[in-house]
């Protein structure tokens, strides 16, 4: 890509939409910046062409219209600063009107504060696209919302393209994917089955393994007729869950259910952890990981695999009592010749904690669209910048 094929660049002013959407901790640092570094040569790009950049990403989910400071994009714009080497002004209130020399970045505070945004509306959209000559999207995690960021200011901008990272996923994503090696083998964790449930139905199509953990992994053990004392669950999606079991039964494809897990009485790093039989779970019993013997049989699954891909870590793997389930399959992703394929906040947190980045084959920026894309789904910040390419 170069900025919408128009090489043209020179003194406009060019608006990037990035996913800046990156963990904080409580004292405001970012603990995963893999979005920010994405986002770098995209703007490298455009500032080496003589534009006139601004950037913007929404971060969380703010209240439109009441910024707080914990919606300030500050720490993003600082580890930008050390990215490119240069400062990163951040800009608050910035709709009707944006201050940027050409060879110069700004960041415009958190998009998601302003009025309309989340709903697309057309008057911010407007503005928005009054702001700039040249609109590049190249927020890939934030493809699969219309938002005024990712779809009105594409509607209504003088030019409208995909950066390189928007085009670089999708290509890498629909290329895996297009004719997989087989066994096709997915992890699908988190803590519910209601935020994954459309992708674990779209999976159970088409892969061989599916592979559960986390709170989904519960849900699925009760399906299974387990009982699961106090854990993570959501009883309501049983029958769904089950209806996932048997679409991939009826294939000869499975759910592997775990047969051992690790569990503690209170959710705590410094919690007593004990690994126990599947059947032997307690009523006050809270499970946090997979036991040794599933993960030494799942790895077994995943060394034997054409095609992995991994969404969610399958324990508390922030905990060190309760990560070995996690750090197993992680190992085991690295040590197979499968072509992997890794995304979501989490997952990228233990790929960069087990230190397995170069055994990965692919790694997503995208959560929620990252999934979309495994779905088949069409990403609406993607459509509409055809649209524009094709009149
Ligand atoms: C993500 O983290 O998946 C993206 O930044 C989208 O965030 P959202 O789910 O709040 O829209």
């Amino acid at each position: 890509s170069d900025l919408c094929d128009q090489g043209k660049a020179q003194g406009q002013r060019v608006f990037i939409r990035a996913d800046l959407n990156v963990p904080l901790n409580d004292a405001g640092d970012i603990t995963e910046d893999t979005r920010v570094r994405a986002s770098v040569p995209c703007i490298e790009m455009a500032l080496e062409a003589g534009a006139a950049v601004m950037v913007t990403s929404h971060l969380g989910r703010p209240t439109e219209g009441q910024f707080q400071p914990g919606d300030s994009l500050a720490p993003v714009a600082k580890r930008l600063s050390e990215l490119l080497g240069r400062d990163v002004p951040v800009v608050a209130d910035w709709v009707d009107g944006v201050q940027v020399a050409p060879g110069q970045v700004v960041l415009l505070e958190n998009c998601r504060v302003n009025v309309g945004e989340k709903k697309n509306q057309e008057a911010l959209a407007r503005k928005l696209a009054a702001l700039c000559d040249i609109f590049v999207n190249d927020a890939f995690g934030t493809a699969h919302r219309a938002e005024g960021t990712t779809y009105g200011i594409a509607q209504y901008a003088p030019v409208a393209c995909a950066g390189p990272l928007l085009s670089a996923e999708i290509d890498a994503l629909q290329k895996a994917l297009a004719a997989p090696a087989q066994p096709l083998v997915a992890i699908v964790a988190g803590s519910k089955v209601s935020t994954k449930l459309t992708i674990l139905e779209a999976l159970s199509h088409k892969v061989d393994q599916l592979i559960v953990g986390g709170g989904i992994a519960n849900t699925f053990m009760l399906a299974a007729g387990l009982k699961i004392g106090k854990s993570l669950a959501e009883p309501d999606l049983v029958p769904q869950a089950r209806a996932v079991i048997d679409a991939m039964a009826a294939r000869g494809a499975q759910v592997p259910i775990p047969t051992d897990v690790v569990v503690a009485k209170t959710f705590a790093a410094d919690a007593p952890a004990t690994i126990k039989a599947a059947t032997d779970v307690a009523d006050d019993d809270l499970i946090l990981d997979i036991g040794p013997e599933t993960a030494a049989r799942l790895a077994g699954q995943l060394k034997a695999a054409g095609t992995i891909v991994w969404n969610g870590p399958v324990g508390v793997f922030e905990f060190a009592a309760f990560e070995n389930g996690t750090r197993t399959l992680a190992q085991a992703i690295a040590q197979s010749p499968a072509f992997s394929i890794a995304g979501g906040g989490d997952t990228l947190a233990a790929i960069a904690k087990y230190g397995i980045e170069d055994q990965v084959g692919y790694i997503s920026t995208g959560g929620g669209a990252f999934l979309e894309v495994l779905e088949g789904k069409k990403l609406p910040a993607f459509e509409i910048l055809e649209k524009r390419a094709n009149g």
